[in-house]
Parts: structure tokens; C-alpha cells; sequence
């Protein structure tokens, strides 16, 4: 599998999603943030929300919660079109059922860790996952600064994916622009989220393919 650029709506103007959605296509997938004031202290969007997004664009979506209760909500995002769902460890109440049952509804089950957590306890779970998500900012906020400091735990993760050897994806999320892209990719992620530097960009399109072609390299 390529390496895959998905952009995160939570940079783009909420008053004109569906343009916003559309000026990424070409894209993999649409990111899009989750946040319940409670998890994390931001709020965006619900399932309304992510189900008319879905109609508005052919990119498949790449629903990030970052909300309490994962184990109660997550099965509504897939009903309302999510491709693929992501739930935080520290947010379950039985992570290994959630996935089973994301799997069991037709989307791909994501695991998301916030820059605390370590994998290593995690490691039976691998099998059970089609994604794992190492944040790479504390979760909450689009613009931060990339968390240098996760490199190690990126390397550990794809360590741990080809010893079990999966096909699973290893995503980045949180400050990941053309400055940061090429050391994630060589840390072993490729799936990457860009937010500011997708939307911040003049044409994000066109920013897409530049992260790619980095990502590529
Ligand atoms: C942060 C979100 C990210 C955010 C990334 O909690 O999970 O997806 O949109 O934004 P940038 O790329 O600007 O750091
Ligand atoms: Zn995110």
C-alpha cells in the first residue's frame, strides 16, 4: 500500500464543508475530528455532521473520536458513512469488542494512542486493528507543534506490526506538514493527517501532492 495523505476538515472553514471536502479530493480519506469538550477540551461535529460530509464527497471518511463512551457512539459514525473509525484506548471501556463489532459493521477499526500512552501493553491487540493512530500532538487542537519526541514510539509500533507481520496501517496525527512528514515516514507511518498544512496552504490540493511526493521519498 502507497503512502496515504488524509486531510484533517478540522483546519477547513466549518462554514463551507462541503467545498472544503471537495477541494481535497484526491485525497485517501477525509479526516475528520471528533471532539466531545470532554475527552479532549474542543468541540466540532457529530454524526449529522459526518453524514452529510459524506454525501458532499466521493473521499471516503476517516472518522477520529476523540470523545468519551467510544464503546456507545462509535457504532452511529459508521451508520452515518465513516470508512474507517478510530477510538482511543484511554477512552474505552472494552477496546477488543469495539473493534470486533467497528469490523463487524463494514468499517476499518483504528486505535488511537495520546502521546502518554505506550504501546507495549497493547501488542496482543495488533491483530484485532486495521489501523493504529500514535498521536503526534496532544489531542484537541488543529495547529501544534509535531512532537518530536513520539519518533521512537512510531519505530516501536512498526517494529511490533512486522514481527506479528499485519497488514495493519500506522498513522500520524498532530503537526505533520512538509517540515515533518519525511522523519514520520522514515520513523514507519504511512498514513498521515494534515490539518494546517493542507487548509492553511493557498491551494490544498496541491498541498496534498507535495506531502505525498515527501512522503514517497
Ligand atoms: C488534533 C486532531 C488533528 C488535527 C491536526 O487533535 O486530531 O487531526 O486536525 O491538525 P494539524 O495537522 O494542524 O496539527
Ligand atoms: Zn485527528
Amino acid at each position: 500500500m502507497a503512502q496515504q495523505i488524509n486531510p484533517s476538515i478540522l483546519s477547513a472553514d466549518f462554514a463551507r464543508l462541503a467545498d472544503e471536502a471537495k477541494a481535497v479530493e484526491g485525497a485517501d480519506w477525509l479526516h475528520v475530528d471528533v471532539m466531545d469538550n470532554h475527552f479532549v477540551p474542543n468541540l466540532t461535529l457529530g454524526v449529522p455532521v459526518v453524514e452529510s460530509l459524506g454525501k458532499a464527497t466521493e473521499t471516503p471518511l476517516d472518522c477520529h473520536l476523540m470523545i468519551e463512551d467510544p464503546d456507545r457512539w462509535a457504532p452511529q459514525y459508521i451508520e452515518a458513512g465513516a470508512g474507517s473509525v478510530t477510538f482511543h484506548v484511554e477512552a474505552a471501556a472494552a477496546p477488543v469488542r469495539l473493534a470486533r463489532e467497528i469490523r463487524a459493521k463494514g468499517a476499518r477499526a483504528s486505535m488511537a494512542l495520546k502521546p502518554a500512552t505506550p504501546i507495549e501493553p497493547y501488542e496482543d491487540l495488533l491483530p484485532e486493528l486495521d489501523m493504529l493512530l500514535v498521536m503526534t500532538v496532544e489531542p484537541g487542537f488543529g495547529g501544534q507543534a509535531f512532537l518530536d519526541i513520539m519518533l521512537p514510539k512510531i519505530r516501536r509500533t512498526r517494529q511490533l506490526i512486522e514481527k506479528h507481520g499485519l497488514e495493519m496501517w500506522l498513522q500520524v496525527d498532530g503537526g505533520v506538514s512538509a517540515e515533518t512528514i519525511e522523519r514520520c515516514a522514515e520513523a514507519g507511518a504511512d498514513v498521515f493527517v494534515a490539518g494546517s498544512a493542507v487548509y492553511g496552504a493557498d491551494d490544498p490540493a496541491k498541498a496534498v501532492r507535495a506531502l505525498r511526493h515527501l512522503a514517497e521519498k
